[in-house]
């Protein structure tokens, strides 16, 4: 089976920063030891509050790295707009409440195909590949295709939030998701709620090319260093995937 993607999000690095106000641990530090062990993408969430991630940090982020970088943000104007003077390689298009603590569910692509569609235009427009992170519904990965998403990335956090059989039924639909989405020729990721332990099953998925992971391995970063605990990931999806 092909190899698979790790991309790595750091906004964790920054939230953590922004926790002081000042600027250690500077995100800029997490990408270099990207780059050192290898990891093949960096995804950062610029959210509308701006609560880690902020527009200078993208800026920096995109100027001083070679890989590619994924950038993660709700689907309105104001935000299509800044991503296209940013200019990352890929968006992700994600839901967003102001309320909530992490990103809860798949974006509801179905029903929204008319929003949608002139936003994913106007980025593809400027070479950025499009992504959708939406639920592992037949529904959603339909309207992803019909509005000519490039990407979209499987939800995984119900799976990795749930137990015994809840999550056997998690893992038929994002299996199931990844089948329906490769034929119709759109890229298949996965993220959310992925830990050591989690991550076997959703790597040997083989239409998912690309896995996005962040706050458990920031977490562990502080434990046991994040160029250590991003090799171990890529390790165990590594054997999973063969
Ligand atoms: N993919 C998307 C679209 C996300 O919004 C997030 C969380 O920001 C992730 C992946 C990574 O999730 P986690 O931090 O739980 O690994």
């Amino acid at each position: 089976m092909k190899n698979i993607r790790l991309g790595i999000n750091i906004d964790h690095v920054a939230t953590l920063r922004n926790a002081r106000g000042g600027m250690h641990p500077d995100p800029i530090r997490a990408v270099k030891i990207l780059e050192e062990v290898h990891a093949d993408g960096i995804t950062v969430h610029l959210r509308e509050d701006r609560r880690h991630i902020k527009d200078e940090d993208v800026k920096n982020i995109i100027q001083e790295t070679f890989l590619p970088v994924n950038l993660e943000l709700a689907g309105n104007n104001e935000m299509i707009n800044i991503a296209c003077l940013l200019k990352p390689n890929a968006v992700c298009l994600v839901p967003e409440n102001r309320a909530e603590v992490t990103t809860e569910g798949g974006l509801a692509v179905a029903g929204q195909e008319k929003k949608l569609k002139p936003l994913i235009q106007k980025l593809k427009k400027e070479k950025i590949r499009v992504s959708l992170f939406v639920d592992p519904k037949n529904e959603e990965i339909e309207a992803a295709a019909n509005i000519g998403a490039d990407i979209v990335e499987l939800h995984t956090g119900r799976y990795s939030d749930t137990i015994s059989n809840i999550k056997k039924k998690e893992l038929s639909h994002l299996i199931k998701a990844a089948k329906i989405a490769d034929n119709y020729g759109i890229e298949v990721h996965a993220g959310h709620g992925l830990n050591f332990s989690n991550v076997a099953k959703i790597a040997s998925i083989k239409q998912i090319k690309e896995l996005n992971i962040g706050h458990f391995l920031i977490g562990e970063a502080i434990f046991s260093g994040l160029g250590n605990v991003i090799q171990k990931m890529r390790s165990i999806i590594d054997d999973a995937r063969k």
